[in-house]
């Protein structure tokens, strides 16, 4: 029989029933009865069963490296994929049993307090659960309002579906600045990835005078939503939902994953052309509006980036590039160098322990992610990091997580701000 590539074979399969289709029969995909699974794939021909599961869609991989892969098994399939994994002696545990219960405790409503709280702070974001877009544009509104000295906020673009593509600028105005560029929620079901760049965000702004002068001497710009229509999908309709919303020309499917959609060696390994897989690539480099606008603001920007940050979950991963294939750039030492003291920091705060490493080395080839564009611009320190856990609770992290790894992270984003100035 002739080998099919990934991809063909992802092309070859007729009858894909999107996850939006579902969504729109039942307002809301249930996960009810789904699992989660870390697999071992040390062994012999472990990927090509996971490959073939997959494309039949009765399991989907979630995240994963090169000893284990974290997969979603579809209700009706746990029983023939438990058969079919004893039947070939494949290694693998049990991480959740039943996906919807641990959605539904996920993101509870806050308490009375909390509330009260927030009507008078004059925004309604907090580090205590995870917000709507509303309540996150809010925010930075109002942190424009109340210090215009030293915050801006503009729209550097519109998603597909309407919305705006905020970033908020934080700077001193020393013309002498280097400048920082950190993104978040370019993947819609990492929750974790917003909460923590707008958790940067009030930091510094809440008390930017009495931060050190390697924070203070640092034009800010956070974009915390790269994809707010896959972010508000999420909350309405599918809790798992990863690309953005535009549906394919053909409309059988919705969505491109935008790590995916960057133009540095796009459309290579890792990245698939058929616009069902949820590593749809699109239909050419920056096609999406939402990876389009932050290249666009990057490349005409005044500001001198010396740093390009994009937060994702989960794995807890400090990645440089490249991502599109296994090389590294000539300054790879250098990247290490700091990836290393930032995930030392992290760890002494008593936090969480961090791998470092190029993306395409210790994860796996992912062609037209951000990370690489915005290294191929010439920006020095370029990091992928991937959040809090590494799978226990996945996607699905509870609230409770929210204070404690966005606090470390930023113990390791001071880390990157002493070399940025360094440099
Ligand atoms: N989990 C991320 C993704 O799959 C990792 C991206 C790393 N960067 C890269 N250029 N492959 O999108
Ligand atoms: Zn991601």
């Amino acid at each position: 029989t002739a080998k099919l590539t990934e991809d063909e074979a992802d092309n070859a399969i007729p009858e894909i029933i999107s996850r939006a289709a579902e969504a729109e029969a039942e307002n809301k995909v249930d996960y009810s009865g789904a699992q989660v699974w870390k697999v071992s794939t040390e062994k012999n021909g472990v990927r090509a069963v996971i490959g073939l599961l997959r494309r039949r869609n009765l399991i989907a991989t979630w995240a994963g490296n090169q000893s284990y892969v974290d997969v979603l098994v579809k209700p009706q399939a746990v029983e023939n994929v438990t058969r079919v994994f004893k039947r070939e002696n494949i290694d693998f545990n049990i991480i959740i049993d039943d996906l919807q219960k641990r959605i539904n405790e996920e993101n509870p409503p806050l308490d009375d307090l909390e509330v009260e709280l927030q009507d008078r702070r004059g925004h309604r974001m907090t580090w205590k659960q995870y917000h709507r877009i509303e309540d996150i544009y809010g925010f930075l509104d109002y942190l424009a309002k109340t210090y215009p000295a030293i915050i801006s906020v503009r729209s550097i673009g519109k998603s597909y579906e309407g919305r705006d593509l905020k970033v908020l600028r934080i700077s001193n105005g020393q013309p002498s600045n280097r400048a920082v560029f950190i993104d978040g929620g370019i993947h819609a079901r990492e929750w974790i990835s917003p909460a923590t760049v707008t958790y940067f965000i009030n930091r510094f702004a809440e008390n930017f005078q009495d931060e050190d002068d390697d924070i203070k001497n640092i034009d800010w710009y956070f974009l915390p939503v790269v994809n707010p229509d896959g972010y508000e999908y999420t909350h309405t309709a599918d809790r798992l939902w990863r690309k953005n919303r535009k549906p394919a020309i053909a409309r059988q499917c919705y969505g491109t994953d935008l790590n995916r959609n960057f133009g540095y060696r796009w459309g290579g390994k890792g990245s698939s052309s058929n616009p069902c897989s949820d590593i749809f690539r699109g239909s050419r480099m920056f096609s999406e509006p939402e990876s389009k606008a932050v290249s666009e603001f990057i490349k005409n920007a005044a500001a001198n980036f010396t740093a390009y940050l994009t937060y994702h979950s989960y794995g807890q991963y400090i990645l440089y590039p490249w991502g599109y294939d296994n090389a590294v750039p000539p300054d790879h030492k250098s990247l290490d160098d700091v990836g290393k003291a930032m995930a030392t920091a992290i760890q002494q705060t008593g936090g969480s322990q961090y791998t470092v490493g190029s993306s395409s080395g210790v994860l796996y080839p992912a062609a037209g992610g951000s990370d690489d564009w915005a290294k191929g611009q010439g920006i020095k320190y370029s990091f992928t990091i991937e959040l809090s856990d590494t799978g226990r609770y996945g996607f699905i992290l509870p609230t409770s997580f929210i204070e404690p790894v966005a606090k470390e992270s930023l113990a390791g984003l001071r880390v990157l701000a002493s070399y940025v100035n360094k440099y």
